[in-house]
C-alpha cells in the first residue's frame, strides 16, 4: 500500500510543507523563506519568525496538498519538526500538526530536524542500494554533527563542533566581510574570484579526533581584517576596492571545508562506513563538495540536491515515514524540544 506523509517544518526561518510518498518520492515540497525579511537584522529575529510562520503555514500546507494533487483523505500520517530550533517557531508547526491530526484522526509523528537533514539523502531514487553503516555529517546554521548511522533511525555520535556551527562560521565571516545575511552562499560566491592560498588560516586542533572548532578560524579572519583596516567596525561594509575580500573569503572557506573533509573522511574510514552522507545548508557549498570528494577518493560521497540542502519539509516527511513504519505514534500533548539532540 502506498504511504503518503505530510511533512511540516517551521524550526527556523523557512515555513515548509511537503507530501512524500513511500519515503522516497516527493509529490510536493513548498518552501516559504523569510530570509529576506531577517536580512536587515543580520540574523533571524525570533519574534518576527514565529509571526511569519503563523501567517504562512496554512497557505503553505494548502499549496503542498494541491501541488501533490491530494487531499488530507489521501494522507496516512503527519510528520512535524519537534526540535531543535526556535521555540516560538517550532510551536507554530507542532500546533498546526496537532490540529490536523486531531481534526482528521491522523497519526502524529514528531521528528528531529537533524534526522530530517540526514533523510534528505534518502529522497534520492537509487538510494536503496546504500548499505549501512553510513557516515553522516550534518552541517547547518546551528549544528555540526558527525554520526555513524548503523541502520535506519539508529545513530552513534562520533563528534561535533565544540563552539560555532559550520554555517554559523560562514555567516559570521560573511558579516565581517560586509556581505548580506545569510553569509554562507555569499561567501561562496565572492570566494570564486579569490585565491584560497592567499592566507594560511589555522585549522583548529581539538582534544577529540572527530570534534570541530571554528571560532579560532573566525577570529583569525577578524584579526587579518583588522590588520588591514584598523578602523573598520564589525558588520560595517569595507571600503570598495580597499580590501581583498575574495581572497579572505576563499582562504577562510578553504580552511573550513578542509577541516570538515579531513575529519569526516578519517571517521568514515575508521568506522568502515560504506558511504559518506553530507547534509544541511552548508552541504550546498561547492568547495565543500569538491574537497570531500577529493579526500574521500574511492569512498562514495553523497550530497542532497540543492533544494534539499537547506531547510525543507520533504526531509521531515521522509524521516517521518521511517518513524511511522517503526511504529512511532506521538500523543496530542507532544511538547516541543528546542534543544533536542540527535543521540
Ligand atoms: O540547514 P539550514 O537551512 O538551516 C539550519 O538548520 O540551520 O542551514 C543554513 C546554513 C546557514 O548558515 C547558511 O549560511 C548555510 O547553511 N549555507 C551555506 C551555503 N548555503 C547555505 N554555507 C556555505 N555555502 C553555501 N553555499
Ligand atoms: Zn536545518
Amino acid at each position: 500500500m502506498t504511504l503518503r506523509v505530510l511533512g511540516i517544518e517551521t524550526s527556523c526561518d523557512e515555513t515548509s510543507a511537503a507530501v512524500v510518498e513511500d519515503g522516497r518520492k516527493i509529490l510536493s515540497n513548498v518552501i516559504s523563506s523569510q530570509a529576506a525579511l531577517h536580512a536587515k537584522y543580520g540574523g533571524v529575529f525570533p519574534e518576527m519568525a514565529s509571526r511569519m510562520h503563523i501567517e504562512a503555514i496554512h497557505p503553505v500546507i494548502t499549496q503542498a496538498l494541491s501541488e501533490a494533487k491530494v487531499t488530507l483523505d489521501d494522507i496516512q500520517a503527519i510528520a512535524v519538526t519537534r526540535g531543535p530550533g526556535l521555540a516560538g517557531s517550532l510551536l507554530v508547526g507542532v500546533n498546526v500538526a496537532k490540529g490536523l491530526a486531531l481534526g482528521r484522526g491522523l497519526p502524529l509523528v514528531g521528528v528531529s530536524h537533524l534526522e530530517g537533514h540526514l533523510y534528505s539523502l534518502w529522497l534520492v531514487e537509487d538510494v536503496s542500494e546504500v548499505q549501512f553503516p553510513v557516515l553522516g555529517l550534518i552541517v547547518s546554521g546551528g549544528h555540526t554533527e558527525l554520526v555513524l548511522m548503523t541502520g535506519h533511525l539508529h545513530y552513534i555520535r562520533l563528534g561535533g563542533t565544540i563552539d560555532d556551527a559550520a554555517g554559523e562560521a560562514f555567516d559570521k565571516v560573511g558579516r565581517m566581510l560586509g556581505l548580506p545575511y545569510p553569509g554562507g552562499p555569499h561567501v561562496e560566491k565572492v570566494a570564486r574570484d579569490g585565491n584560497p592560498l592567499a592566507y594560511n588560516f589555522p585549522r583548529a586542533k581539538t582534544d577529540r579526533p572527530y570534534d570541530f572548532s571554528f571560532s579560532g578560524l573566525k577570529t583569525s579572519v577578524l584579526y587579518e581584517l583588522k590588520r588591514q583596516a584598523p578602523n573598520l567596525r564589525p558588520g560595517e561594509e569595507p571600503p570598495p576596492g580597499g580590501l581583498p575580500i575574495p581572497d579572505l573569503a576563499a582562504s577562510f572557506q578553504a580552511a573550513a571545508v578542509g577541516a570538515l573533509a579531513e575529519k569526516t573522511v578519517a571517521a568514515a574510514r575508521a568506522h568502515k562506513a560504506t558511504t559518506i552522507f553530507i547534509a544541511g545548508g552548508v552541504s550546498a557549498n561547492k568547495a565543500l563538495r569538491a574537497e570531500m570528494e577529493k579526500q574521500a577518493g574511492d569512498l562514495p560521497v553523497r550530497f542532497p540536491p540543492l533544494i534539499l540542502c537547506t531547510d525543507n519539509a520533504a526531509m521531515i516527511a521522509a524521516a517521518g515515514h521511517w518513524r511511522y513504519l517503526a511504529g512511532q505514534r506521538d500523543s496530542l500533548d507532544m511538547d516541543i524540544k528546542p534543544n533536542w539532540k540527535l543521540t
